[in-house]
């Protein structure tokens, strides 16, 4: 009834739009326009007219015989250029130009043609890959990584490379907020969280972090927060590995925490060491970096002594390893964390990688990062969701204990299907394999060469004193020449190694030669393994829950990958209009070269004359990026956008230090600002100083020229997203930036947004001095359920010496000695995702990368055109200054609140509609923001407004009290709920208005496979992983 009252309209308001539209600029159907007008561009302006955008669309060109027909642009961009003609018509233009003109204050407005090295075009797909090629083929990637200290060679199960790290089901999906339409990936991750949970012993652990070194971080602060910031030292062993000291004495130093580095296997030396009430918590790996595990008399020793101090005792550790040792749990850890890459995850020189992070039931409301947990929906099924989510336990402004958003879901997510494929059994295989391969080699090195092993036990690593007065270059050179093996350097006179899941009998003979002056071994390699010590193993089964039980043939693996695809909603269903989250097109050529082991099997303390590929090709992007957004130098290192925040304002206070203000330690933070922004800056050491904005949307310029003045001498920064979060080009951006600079303070710009801003300005025309850029949001990176992603920063010329370095092997742009410590595990961060943002950038071209962001812009202010006739839109009117948004707009829905509507049943019915639902209330609560993008298609952003107003129609009805407006109510619905559920003669509408209230979804629909989610109930009954077959059946007794 109501399905065709509402869709007789829109579809007829669609389709004479369109009609219309063709006809008044004459242009004929098909996909290759002719060009209708001159070239409006004037010399030395990059070109943004709509026949620039005809010219670039078309595959082909009458002057152009010889271009290959494979051009990326037009399968980037959603619009061909007849649809933008219409869409132009639709809000009154004639030509791109002049809607760029109308969008864009001319103030801001620069058009300067981009400095992308490629050709002008961009390059077309198969070129693309043929420069990836090359580049690839400059990395050695063949030679046999025994590098460790981190970082292991393993073996991605094909049938999860393809299924789930190439499959866009999985790696196009947004972060988890939409329970209903998520329950695949949440399954994935709790059994992630199970892992950690059975392997560590410790009750709650979150569903990643961003690397081990970031994830160390995070304990200490916990650590430090558990002790109410009063206890200012923190205990480290020597035997962390460098990376993670690095990001720790980063990490620490905001704060005036104290690191100790000391012996922890030295009682004498560390007891009266955690004494001190001073202590706020210790940190031990294990097994150590060098190999060795430390004694479990020692271990108890120093856990008693810590939580006698009432410090917290933390354990770096090795997933793979915890299958045979004692959890860190015995040793009753606090806090457990380490690194799950060699659960099938590449090295991909350094990351990205899942870190893990559990803890104690009493910490479990203080763990950083996003926890799956189990609750129930609308009819009592049990499903899955973002436990404690609407805290979002750790940022809370400038109380903030940490400020991690985007995480690791992708490879969180390969690392639990290793084990679900593997089992118990086989992941115990492989351990047992590793170690016995490892100890072979250790009783040889010691029975018959020169050298001794310095370890008295091990898992996987052996730290080797050369003898024979051996110096440990050589050795490496000869390990390299001879054998094609890379080890580590320790010393001059001592090396270390580390054996892994892809070592061979023969990569065993031939260490066995290494280290015996190239003699053979004597004799067969023992038939028989040596078993791993039984004073250090663990007793009792490891993960007994039905996930690791029941996948191990390929046919079942498949199956139950697909089963799990099959729950989600991602881009291969649907657009995800999330505002703030730009969740366009992942190319498959821009992803290819993540699976490609040239890239996929580098190791990132490998030498760099071994990876001339990769720094070529982080060198062309740095450039690229310093060209697209007007700054001087970029670093590739954070990991996210939040550690980009957190990167930028390091370099800022370091630079402020360096010119003797070390007094500056103020930051300026709208009050629209995104949580992460608040929550950097109080991890950076910073007070966080608000500033108002207007009720237009726009900075209260008043009140930031009043806060600076007032802060005049302690100003350090302000952090401003441009556009901002509310998806405008506020006018008032330059006098903003202006003002502070006249105060002292430097500008950072969150570029959240740069997807607005591409080739039309840039944060260093602005007069910005920093500004991180979100590559999985802007650049192409898919956001993968909740990650990984890159916040890689540009600088300004005065602040290039400050980006991060690195202890081991630093970026080759951060060679002053002024480079702050490293923010990342890895010197290039996610550095196997990058090939990713380069290749959208190359193929988009100078040319082509500007209409990323007009098309994108034309996307949102078309959908806003259509949508303003049904709903109100936040900040953007006709009697407003503003008249247009920029690449994302805002549905304010406050208005229904009297009647007991809110965003929320919005969103969940846009669930039955078959979309994920636009980003609800941030930055303002009680509305939607809306992003579409430029790589969606005028179908389905028509599809989508459709869809909203159809909405608008079952609000009308809610608040006129007519029953059929409950459908807002109760959705989404399942298909479980159409077909069980007794209740529908007293609901008050019909099965078919639940679920297919427009035509469309008679061929397209997507089924929620829960009800709306029980929030409430999830957080007071938290349970963070899966039961074990024992406990269900004891359950069903
Ligand atoms: C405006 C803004 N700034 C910063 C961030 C943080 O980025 P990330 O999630 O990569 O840490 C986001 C993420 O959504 C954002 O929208």
């Amino acid at each position: 009834m109501l399905k065709g009252r509402f869709l007789g309209t829109l579809a007829q308001t669609r389709y004479v739009l369109r009609n219309r539209a063709f006809r008044a600029t004459g242009i004929c159907c098909g996909s290759v326009v002719v060009p209708q007008r001159g070239n409006h561009s004037s010399a030395g302006k990059t070109d943004v007219s709509s026949n620039q955008y005809g010219q670039l669309y078309s595959s082909t060109g009458s002057a152009e015989l010889g271009r290959p027909l494979d051009t990326f642009l037009r399968r980037h961009i959603g619009p061909s250029p007849n649809d933008t003609s219409g869409m132009l018509e639709t809000m009154g233009y004639n030509d791109l130009q002049e809607f760029v003109a109308a969008v864009v204050p001319s103030k801001i407005l620069q058009l300067k043609p981009l400095g992308i090295g490629a050709p002008q075009k961009g390059f077309t797909e198969q070129e693309m890959l043929k420069h990836l090629r090359h580049l690839a083929n400059k990395n050695q990637y063949q030679v046999k990584n025994l590098i460790g200290k981190g970082y292991y060679g393993t073996i991605l199960p094909p049938v999860i490379q393809r299924n789930v790290l190439e499959c866009p089901e999985w790696y196009t999906s947004y972060t988890p907020y939409q329970p209903e339409i998520s329950q695949g990936r949440l399954e994935s991750l709790l059994n992630f969280q199970t892992i950690i949970s059975d392997l560590t012993g410790l009750p709650i652990a979150n569903a990643s972090l961003l690397d081990e070194g970031t994830a160390a971080g995070e304990a200490m602060l916990l650590s430090f927060n558990n002790s109410r910031k009063k206890k200012l030292k923190y205990i480290i062993d020597k035997r962390l590995h460098e990376q993670t000291k690095s990001v720790l004495k980063t990490r620490a130093q905001p704060f005036g925490i104290e690191l100790v580095e000391t012996d922890l296997y030295d009682s004498e030396t560390v007891l009266p060491l955690l004494e001190d009430d001073q202590v706020c918590g210790c940190m031990v790996q294990y097994p150590a970096t060098d190999g060795s595990i430390i004694a479990q008399e020692a271990l108890q020793e120093v856990s008693e002594a810590i939580h006698a101090n009432k410090g917290l005792l933390t354990m770096n550790t090795d997933l793979m390893a915890l299958t045979l040792m004692k959890p860190p749990a015995e040793f009753n850890a606090d806090i457990a964390l380490g690194s799950s890459q060699r659960f099938g995850v590449p090295m991909g020189f350094g990351g990205p990688h899942a870190a893990f992070f559990a803890v104690t039931d009493k910490l479990s409301r203080k763990i950083p990062g996003r926890i799956v947990g189990v609750s129930k929906d609308r009819l009592g099924k049990r499903a899955l969701r973002l436990a404690l989510q609407t805290r979002e336990q750790h940022i809370k402004r400038d109380k903030a204990t940490s400020n991690i958003c985007t995480a690791q879901a992708l490879l969180a997510n390969i690392a639990a299907n290793y084990a679900v494929y593997h089992g118990p059994q086989g992941l115990k295989d492989i351990a047992k394999r590793i170690y016995a391969m490892t100890t072979i080699l250790a009783n040889s090195i010691n029975n018959s060469s020169k050298h001794s092993v310095l370890c008295a036990n091990w898992f996987d690593t052996l730290t080797v004193k050369l003898g024979d007065g051996l110096i440990a270059d050589q050795f490496l050179q000869r390990a390299l020449e001879q054998y094609n093996m890379n080890l580590f350097k320790v010393d001059d006179n001592t090396v270390s190694l580390s054996l892994d899941e892809t070592v061979t009998e023969e990569d065993l003979s031939k260490l066995i030669k290494l280290f015996n002056n190239d003699a053979s071994p004597d004799g067969a390699l023992p038939s028989k393994l040596p078993e791993f010590p039984v004073e250090l193993s663990r007793e009792g089964e490891i993960l007994l829950q039905e996930a690791f039980n029941k996948h191990h043939s390929e046919t079942a693996m498949l199956r139950y990958l697909h089963r799990l695809q099959s729950r989600d909603l991602s881009l291969a269903n649907s657009m995800i209009p999330l505002g703030s989250c730009t969740m366009k097109l992942n190319s498959t050529v821009e992803m290819m070269p993540i699976s490609w082991p040239e890239f996929g099997n580098l190791h990132p303390f490998q030498p760099s004359e071994q990876v001339k590929g990769f720094h070529e090709l982080a060198e062309n992007l740095e450039k690229d990026l310093a060209s697209i957004t007007g700054f001087d130098a970029v670093s590739l290192q954070p990991n996210s956008g939040a550690q980009g925040e957190y990167t930028g304002l390091r370099v800022i206070r370091t630079y402020l230090n360096g010119i003797g203000q070390t007094h500056r330690n103020i930051c300026l933070i709208p009050d629209s600002a995104h949580g992460t922004n608040p929550a950097s800056a109080a991890m950076s050491g910073l007070k966080v100083v608000p500033v108002k904005c207007l009720e237009n949307g726009s900075l209260d310029l008043e009140d930031l020229k009043l806060k600076a003045r007032k802060n005049k001498d302690a100003l350090a920064a302000i952090m401003i997203t441009y556009p901002s979060t509310y998806g405008l080009y506020e006018p008032g951006v330059r006098e903003a930036i202006d003002t502070v600079h006249a105060h002292g303070g430097q500008v950072y710009l969150d570029g959240a947004n740069m997807n607005a801003q591409l080739g039309l300005t840039s944060p260093g025309f602005l007069g910005a001095d920093v500004c991180h850029l979100n590559l999985h949001k802007t650049f192409a990176i898919p956001h993968g359920g909740g990650g990984p992603g890159v916040g890689a920063i540009g600088v300004r010329s005065h602040l290039k010496d400050y980006l991060p370095g690195h202890a081991i092997a630093p970026p080759t742009n951060a060679t002053s000695s002024k480079a702050i410590d490293a923010v990342s595990s890895a010197a290039y961060g996610n550095a196997l995702v990058l090939p990713i943002s380069y290749a959208f950038i190359k193929m988009m071209g100078n040319e082509g990368l500007p209409f990323a962001s007009i098309m994108a812009m034309l996307n949102a202010n078309y959908m806003m055109t259509r949508l303003k006739k049904y709903y109100k839109i936040l900040f953007v009117n006709e009697k407003s200054d503003l008249k247009h948004c920029a690449h994302e707009f805002i549905v304010d829905l406050r208005e229904y609140k009297e009647h007991h509507v809110e965003a929320i049943d919005v969103a969940k019915r846009l669930q039955d509609y078959g979309f994920h639902a636009p980003t609800l209330a941030f930055p303002v609560p009680g509305t939607l923001m809306i992003e579409p993008t430029e790589s969606e298609n005028l179908e389905e952003l028509d599809r989508f407004v459709d869809a909203m107003i159809s909405i608008k129609g079952e609000i009308d009805a809610f608040v006129a009290g007519k029953p059929e407006g409950q459908v807002l109510k109760n959705a989404p619905h399942s298909l479980e709920d159409l077909i069980s559920s007794k209740d529908w003669d007293t609901r008050g509408y019909s099965r078919e208005l639940a679920a297919y209230p427009l035509p469309y979804l008679n061929y397209n629909k997507f089924w929620p496979v829960v009800t709306r989610l029980d929030d409430t109930y999830g957080d007071l009954n938290l349970i963070c992983s899966c039961p074990t077959v024992e406990e269900v059946a004891n359950s069903q007794d």
